[in-house]
């Protein structure tokens, strides 16, 4: 095996004099923008693939592009690689998922520097604020956490000559838009996905500045849209008003039943699948939560705004508790000045995240129902299912997750690493579960503060150097693992 020649504090020292070039290299991917929901950027999607598969060629590891989608609906490729590992390898057989694609950048006039133009802004000060960083579009979601992965594995091939563990990786490029194609690529990769033993993935964050965690649970997602029509033409608002239905009148009346006084999903069935935590499991929280009500200053907020459903903390609302959101509600005149008009229709965006054991699809169908219960008098519903993904948990346990801890122990220097959820979603990781009864380790090196989909996306060069030998000290010690 290669840890018997090379020894890990060899290939720390490597990733360590790497680091400025290392760094460079992730400035160079940040700079093409792969924005997956935009057709426009198609070209740059598939730079932004090869870029990735270059890299990973250069660490030794065997990648090409894998074209996803149907002829008249292509989507877009997934970098695909295998690595067989050391000669006479019995360790366990790794799948190591991320994404490279992003959000898109708007709104454009919110950034400082150009989304696509990465800097490096030295430490706003000491303590808890943001630190030097590299601020861009995909610095940490998920470019910046991929490439600490590249660099560990570069840091390897370099050292030892080849990588300690035997590796199937995958770095989708429609995370952002959905997952698409991601199930029947997998389904059509099923012989080499069914030999994995474990998925590793850092698209997450910790708990704080200088305190590593993995995560081991993620929200699932029911997103859809919904439309309702009124007449078959907008109307004048004097010659109507108070005499037919508003469909912006009515769309937020529905929207506003979707909540009850204790602020509950009010759908009925909703709850019936939600799998309730152990108190211990909540106990253990406890010392976290309570800085809760602080962070809504950061976002803007006073301590007065720490709502949500009742008889649950702000972390357990978004750890282990379900929501449901309107993520955006459009219709009638939205020009400048005003214009006395009783629109058509009128639209919204509404979404949910899950947890386990609740199910996707059975979500949006006990959703629409509820909807068809709540037609407005003379109105319908158009209804369309954006999809989402199912919520995947990680039993806290297993040796695979000690072998996470121990990695994180020693890249951070001796801190514990303390084991967190996170509201938001990676559908892949119920798929794996789903389907190919994988588990997957969430390792990841984010903060709360950077700024995710949003304008000056940051990630911290401290998180960074975490993450590259995180990486590197994780394939050790799965290496050393009996699958
Ligand atoms: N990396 C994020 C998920 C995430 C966000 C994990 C924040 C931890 C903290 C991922 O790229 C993402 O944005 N997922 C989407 C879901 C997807 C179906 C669009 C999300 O959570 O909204
Ligand atoms: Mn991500
Ligand atoms: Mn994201």
């Amino acid at each position: 095996m290669a840890t018997t020649t090379t020894s890990m504090d060899q290939v720390l020292e490597r990733v360590r004099a790497n680091e400025q070039a290392g760094i460079q290299r992730l400035l160079d991917w940040l700079r093409i923008p792969s924005v997956s929901t935009d057709q426009a950027f198609k070209g740059d999607v598939r730079k932004a693939a090869q870029w990735c598969a270059d890299r990973l060629k250069e660490a030794g590891i065997d990648a090409s592009l894998k074209e996803t989608g149907t002829k008249d609906k292509p989507g877009h490729p997934i970098v695909w690689a295998q690595h067989p590992g050391p000669k006479g390898y019995t360790g366990p057989h790794i799948l190591f998922y991320g994404h490279y694609d992003v959000q898109p950048p708007d709104p454009l006039n919110l950034w400082k520097s150009p989304p696509f133009e990465p800097v490096i802004l030295p430490a706003d000060g000491k303590g808890d604020v943001p630190q030097e960083r590299i601020v861009a579009r995909g610095a940490v979601d998920d470019k910046g956490q991929v490439a600490t992965f590249l660099e560990a594995a570069r840091a390897w091939h370099e050292t030892a000559n080849e990588i300690p563990c035997k590796m199937t990786i995958i770095i989708e490029g429609e995370e952002e838009s959905g997952s698409a194609n991601l199930e029947r690529f997998c389904n059509e990769n099923k012989s080499a996905l069914e030999q994995c033993d474990i998925c590793v993935i850092s698209d997450t964050g910790m708990l704080g500045r200088g305190k590593p965690a993995i995560t081991s649970g993620v929200r699932g997602l029911a997103y859809t849209e919904i439309k309702l029509h009124a007449a078959d033409q907008d109307l004048h608002s004097g010659m109507w008003g108070g005499r037919c239905p508003n469909p912006i009148n009515e769309l937020a009346k529905v929207i506003a039943q979707l909540w009850d006084k204790d602020r509950r999903v009010t759908i009925p069935g909703f709850y019936d699948d939600v799998q309730d935590v152990p108190q211990a499991d909540r106990d253990a929280w406890a010392p976290i939560a309570r800085d809760y009500p602080k962070m809504l200053e950061k976002i803007g907020m006073g301590s007065d705004a720490n709502v949500g459903e009742k008889g649950f903390n702000a972390l357990e609302r978004e750890w282990i508790r379900p929501t449901c959101d309107c993520n955006g509600i459009y219709g009638g005149y939205m020009g400048e000045g005003a214009k006395t008009v009783i629109p058509a229709w009128a639209g919204a965006k509404v979404s949910f995240r899950l947890v386990a054991n609740q199910d996707p699809a059975k979500i949006t169908k006990l959703f629409r129902t509820w909807l068809d219960d709540h037609t407005p008098p003379g109105c319908r519903w158009e209804f369309h299912d954006h999809g989402g993904g199912f919520p995947g948990n990680v039993a806290s346990q297993s040796p695979y997750m000690q072998a996470a801890m121990r990695a994180l122990g020693t890249a951070g220097g001796g801190a514990d690493p303390a084991i967190i959820r996170t509201g938001g979603s990676i559908p892949v990781v119920g798929m794996l579960k789903g389907d190919f009864g994988l588990d997957t380790l969430l390792v990841g090196f984010g903060l709360d503060d950077d700024r995710v989909h949003s304008p000056n996306e940051k990630f911290e060069l401290d998180c960074y150097r975490l993450g590259c030998r995180t990486h590197v000290a994780l394939m050790d010690e799965l290496a050393r693992m009996k699958p």
